[in-house]
């Protein structure tokens, strides 16, 4: 297991073995049983290319009402709670007392990416975001605080686990594309990413 650092964000490659991703991915399963993936919409209209759903007390969403934390389900049920083989990562790595409350859960098939963004509809940035990489490669672009200018890219891949936190908390990040087939993980192909976050 190494850690690069890249742009201030941590990566701890082979972070978890393929016995761990296994045990994280069937309690990822019964989540989304519980709380099926939705195709997100963004407050300007377009489907975004992922699936999403979540675990915790808020889940993070997006709709014509903009982007937010809710504390259900579209479907108006609460979201089920973060398993403990996904807290067990975050206390891991971050040591914190404090655990997060949303286990944001994004499903990427093969064509999917996620633009250049931010986290920052939590309330304090001084908590770190930790990122789970499960299934097929996807290559990671780091940029800055601001918006524009020079990036940096890695390929995530599955058992990677990315801290986005201190001075990097706000940086750019996004996914330009998934290595279809790199992984035999997910049965069906594609790549699961969890971010978990403290909200409030
Ligand atoms: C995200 O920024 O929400 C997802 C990052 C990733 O998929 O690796
Ligand atoms: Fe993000």
């Amino acid at each position: 297991m190494t850690v690069l650092r890249l742009r201030g964000f941590e990566i701890h490659k082979a972070l978890l073995d393929p016995d761990a991703q296994r045990a994280v991915l069937d309690d990822v399963r019964k989540v989304v049983k519980a709380a099926p993936f939705f195709r997100p919409v963004t407050p300007g209209g377009q489907k975004m290319s992922v699936r999403m759903t979540s675990a915790g007390k808020y889940g993070w969403m997006t709709d014509a009402d903009g982007y937010r934390y809710a504390e259900t389900h579209p479907n108006g049920q609460v979201w089920p709670a973060i398993p403990d083989t996904v807290l067990a990562i975050w206390d891991q790595l971050t040591g914190l007392d404090r655990q997060p409350e949303c286990c944001l859960i994004n499903y990427y098939a093969a064509d999917a990416k996620m633009g250049m963004h931010q986290d920052r509809d939590e309330a304090d940035f001084r908590w770190p975001v930790v990122s789970v990489s499960l299934g097929d490669e996807a290559m990671f672009r780091i940029g800055g605080q601001k918006r524009g200018g020079k990036t940096d890219s890695v390929w995530l891949q599955s058992g990677d686990v990315v801290v986005m936190g201190g001075e990097a908390r706000l940086n750019h990040h996004g996914v330009d594309r998934i290595r279809a087939g790199s992984s035999k993980l997910l049965p069906k192909g594609g790549r699961i990413n969890l971010t978990l976050r403290v909200v409030e």
